[in-house]
Formats: structure tokens, sequence, C-alpha cells
């Protein structure tokens, strides 16, 4: 554990972990029960997401997870399992936009030579609405559940919202199209929502990890890559936790590839003649969408 994610203290504070059935939800909440933090475990599959959960309340002699269904597309579902987590815990200091589905298939494959046999057909936008839609239903359950909760005695902090995101966030690939997509919206959202809610009490970050070692991935695909270029989850769950607690570190998108951690910046090309045009303006232009008063 690096020296960042040992000092955070978190003991007595509560998460919202979406995606925490398996792969880097699981281990995270799995690290934050260790660490004192209860867990409100969110997946679309029950069973295992129960078992986990009861796994951690046996073993600690404590209730301090519980595990409820529901689809991160659906905002209602986030918003039943929110409030059925508040009845137990009280509040929700962290929220982790964190589950996510590999890239499905969203259009035919290019095929001129048997196109004229087949219909033009509606894409299939199931990963956009997971990884990118399933995360901002997340966000707008987080930030209006921080704007309603006091901050923290412990952390001065109302809230802190984390997403899993993805180095296919800055570099799109090939195999990748919707799924590169929404990662670099989360990205693109995180940045813009960490300057609106700086000043808010609120912390807003990214965790973007390489490939690494989870059901997400078929054996398939990982028996393409060497071991040595793969992430491990423990160094993933590393960078959640090292933003936590009284940490004010905001609008970071951490990146993970192999045993290398770094903070990705945000595109420079151009931007110190655009940014300051934009910026005259930002406050009024929000403004005159509605975006605030
Ligand atoms: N493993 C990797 O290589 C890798 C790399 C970069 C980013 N990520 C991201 O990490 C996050 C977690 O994935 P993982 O690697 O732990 O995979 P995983 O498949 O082990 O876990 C994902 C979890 O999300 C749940 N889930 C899927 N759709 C859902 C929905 N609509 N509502 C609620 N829960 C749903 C699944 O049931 C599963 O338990 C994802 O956002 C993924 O895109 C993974």
């Amino acid at each position: 554990m690096s020296d960042t994610a040992s000092q955070v203290v978190i003991e007595g504070d509560v998460a919202f972990v979406t995606g925490a059935a398996s792969g880097f939800g699981l281990a995270l909440s799995n690290e934050l029960v260790s660490r004192g933090v209860c867990v409100i475990m969110v997946d679309i599959v029950e069973d295992s997401c129960k078992k986990a959960a009861d796994e951690l309340n046996a073993k600690t002699g404590k209730n301090v997870a519980i595990a409820v269904k529901a689809d991160s597309t659906v905002f209602e579902e986030q918003l039943a399992a929110y409030e059925l987590g508040k009845e137990v815990f009280g509040r929700v200091d962290y929220f982790f936009a964190n589950a996510g589905i590999v890239e499905r298939p969203w259009i035919p494959p290019f095929s001129p030579s048997t196109s004229s046999t087949r219909p033009i057909t509606k894409p299939n936008l199931r990963t956009l609405d997971v990884d990118l839609n399933g995360q901002l239903n997340t966000a707008a359950l987080a930030f209006q559940v921080f704007e309603r909760q006091e901050p923290n005695p412990r952390n001065g902090f109302r809230g802190k919202l984390v997403f899993t995101a993805s180095v296919v966030g800055y570099y799109a690939v090939k195999s990748a199209p919707l799924y590169s997509t929404a990662k670099a919206g989360i990205v693109h959202f995180m940045r813009s929502a960490a300057q609106y809610y700086e000043d808010k009490g609120i912390t807003v970050n990214a965790i973007s990890p390489n490939i690494t070692v989870t059901a997400i991935t078929s054996q398939e695909i990982l028996s393409l890559f060497n071991q040595e270029d793969l992430c491990s989850i423990d160094l993933v769950v590393e960078q959640m936790i090292s933003v936590l607690g009284s940490c004010k570190d905001n609008g970071r998108a951490i990146s993970i590839t192999g045993k290398t951690v770094w903070d990705n910046p945000p595109d420079t090309l151009m931007r110190d003649q655009v940014l300051p045009v934009l910026s005259v303006g930002d406050d009024a232009i929000g403004k005159a969408l509605g975006l605030w008063q």
C-alpha cells in the first residue's frame, strides 16, 4: 500500500459502490470494510453481491455491508439502493461509480458484399448505457445526496465521488469504439464537475486502469497480453482509496498501467488560446443555460 493510501483515515465513514459483486468493486468493498468503512454494495447480480456482503458481516461480526440489487442504468434503482443504505448507515461519504461492461457489438461488422441482404439496423448502445449513463446516474445521485447532508465532521467534506474510467478514455482503440467513448466521456465529465464542485466541499476524481484480470475480460482476451503488462487489482484499489478521507485532491485522472501510476493531464494543444475565451463566459453561459442561478 502506498504512503498516500495508507495515510488515509476513513474509519466510521460510509461508501456506496456500484459493480460491487466482482472485480474492482468487490476488492474495493473488502478493503473499505477492513478500514472500518460501512459499504452499500450495489450490483445487477444479486447472489454474489449478497454472498460477499454476508461474508463481510460474518468476518467482522458487525453489520458493515448491505447488498442491494440495482441496474445502474436505472436511476430509480440506484436511488432506492441509496435510501435503503441511508436507513441502515445514516449517510454516504463516498460514491464509487464503478459498474461497467465490456464493449458490445453496436452495429454489424462492415461487409459491403453482404450488406444488400441485411436491413440497416438500430445500434446497440448498451455499452454507453452502462459505462457512461450508468456512471452518470451514480454521479447525479451522489451530488444531490452531498447537497443534502452536512460535511463529515472527521474530514470536513460533504462527500467524494470516484469514477472508474480507463486508459482507453484517453487513447481511442479500434476494438472499443463505444467503451472508449464512454470512458472519455467520464474523464471529461469528471473534469467539468470537479470545477463546479471544488468550492462546495465535494471532490470528484477518476481512476483509469489499463487491463486488469477481472471478470470483465475473457480468458481468450487476457491470454493476448504479457502478465507483467497487466495491472493488479490491489494497485487499482489503492488509488481509489488514496483520494478519500481528508485528501483535497480534485479533478485528477489517476491512471495505471502495469506497476506505473500517473496523473493523466488534460489536452494542452491550443489550450492557452482557447481557455481564456471560454472562461470569460463560463459563469454567464451556465446561467443562461439554466445550470445555476
Ligand atoms: N478489468 C479491466 O481491465 C478494467 C480496466 C479499466 C477499467 N475497468 C472498469 O472497471 C470497472 C469495474 O469492472 P471490473 O473490471 O471490476 O469488471 P467485473 O466484470 O469484474 O465487475 C463489474 C461489475 O459490474 C456489474 N454490472 C455490470 N452492469 C451493471 C449494471 N447495469 N448495473 C449494476 N451493476 C452492473 C457486474 O455485474 C459486475 O459485478 C468497469 O467500469 C470497467 O469498465 C476495468
